[in-house]
């Protein structure tokens, strides 16, 4: 080509500048965008987790000083995950509907303090469940549908007299959003909302969850009730399903390896779309960065805004205190 030649094209000139480059950004990720998740158990002392540095099951105190600390660096949103004792296990997960549990006395404890907090309560059996399982387990190692559904209505009642503000059934039984909906409002509770774990695959990235909560399946697999990970047109159809069933909005776990069912989604949907960046995604960006391998903060905060771009509303992430405070400048 030569180089006298007019090039009618040049797209760098909207890069040429920091000022440039941010009238023309089309995505970008806030801490009003960040749910995040915690892990809480009844001991006095805040437990790290191995795989998840930087995260911990924390006591009641250490939940109280965690959601000061990212309140404080605008994150609102919280989403809890209890890790029970093996005692309190039983094979129809009955602590997960208990009035005096861990979950609804955390729920009450920081509705007292913090009003104006979003509370996401996980609606699912496995840490309540002595098989591991999302659901109620029969003798022959079925996952019972209908049975479980009715255990996690309860649970979501439970939930909803200690203030929580979204249930987010992440078990994958079918037709639980329809069940909780109806459950919820027959008892009053309209403004509940409803976040479906809607494309909730059988994923190898929850491998560090597990080992947070000790919650791994006792035996078996969860792709009797976890999507495939190959398919993305069934995701397209839990997601009618759970729109028509009633749900607020619709998640896609994980984020980062499925961005294309979060780009069909969001293209499929009105509602809101939501991603969990799971404990899988989280430990490999820590891993790397640890190594000197990774930029952390560059390499974190470019995960999320790409499941961002994809077209997620809202994002589920263990860095959404340290992003947050990143995004603020700290
Ligand atoms: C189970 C549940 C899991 C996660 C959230 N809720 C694990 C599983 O399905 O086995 C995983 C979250 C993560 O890996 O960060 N109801």
């Amino acid at each position: 080509m030569p180089t006298n030649m007019i090039l009618p094209h040049r797209p760098r000139r909207n890069r040429k500048h920091p000022a440039i480059r941010a009238m023309v950004r089309e995505h970008h990720v806030g801490p009003e965008h960040l749910v995040y998740p915690l892990f809480i158990h009844a001991g006095d002392v805040d437990v790290p987790i191995g795989a998840m540095p930087g995260c911990s099951r924390l006591s009641p105190a250490g939940l109280m000083r965690e959601v000061e600390a990212a309140r404080a660096v605008g994150v609102h949103s919280f989403a809890l995950f209890p890790a029970v004792a093996e005692a309190l296990k039983t094979p129809d997960g009955r602590e997960a509907h208990n009035p005096d549990g861990l979950i609804p006395r955390t729920f009450k404890a920081l509705k007292d303090r913090w009003p104006d907090i979003v509370l996401v309560g996980d609606i699912a059996l496995d840490p309540y469940n002595s098989d591991g399982h999302d659901g109620v387990v029969a003798p022959d190692g079925r996952i019972l549908n209908d049975e479980t559904i009715a255990v996690l209505c309860r649970q979501a009642l439970c939930q909803a007299r200690a203030g929580v503000d979204v249930v987010a059934p992440s078990d994958m039984m079918d037709g639980r959003v329809g069940a909780i909906r109806l459950a919820l409002d027959q008892a009053g509770f309209h403004e509940v909302s409803i976040l479906a774990y809607t494309a909730k695959y059988a994923s190898a990235f929850y491998g560090p969850f597990r080992e947070a909560l000790d919650s791994a399946p006792k035996s078996g697999d969860k792709k009797t009730y976890q999507m495939d990970p190959g398919n993305s047109r069934e995701a397209l159809r839990e997601a009618s399903l759970d729109a028509a069933e009633g749900a607020d909005m619709l998640m896609v776990k994980p984020a980062g390896p499925y961005l294309d069912v979060i780009r069909a989604l969001r293209e499929a949907s009105h509602l809101p779309i939501a991603a969990y960046q799971v404990s899988g995604e989280y430990a490999m960006l820590k891993a790397a960065s640890e190594r000197g391998w990774l930029d952390e903060k560059r390499a974190a905060l470019e995960s999320l805004l790409g499941i961002r771009r994809a077209g997620a509303d809202l994002i589920l992430t263990y860095y959404a205190r340290q992003a947050a405070q990143w995004l603020v400048g700290g």
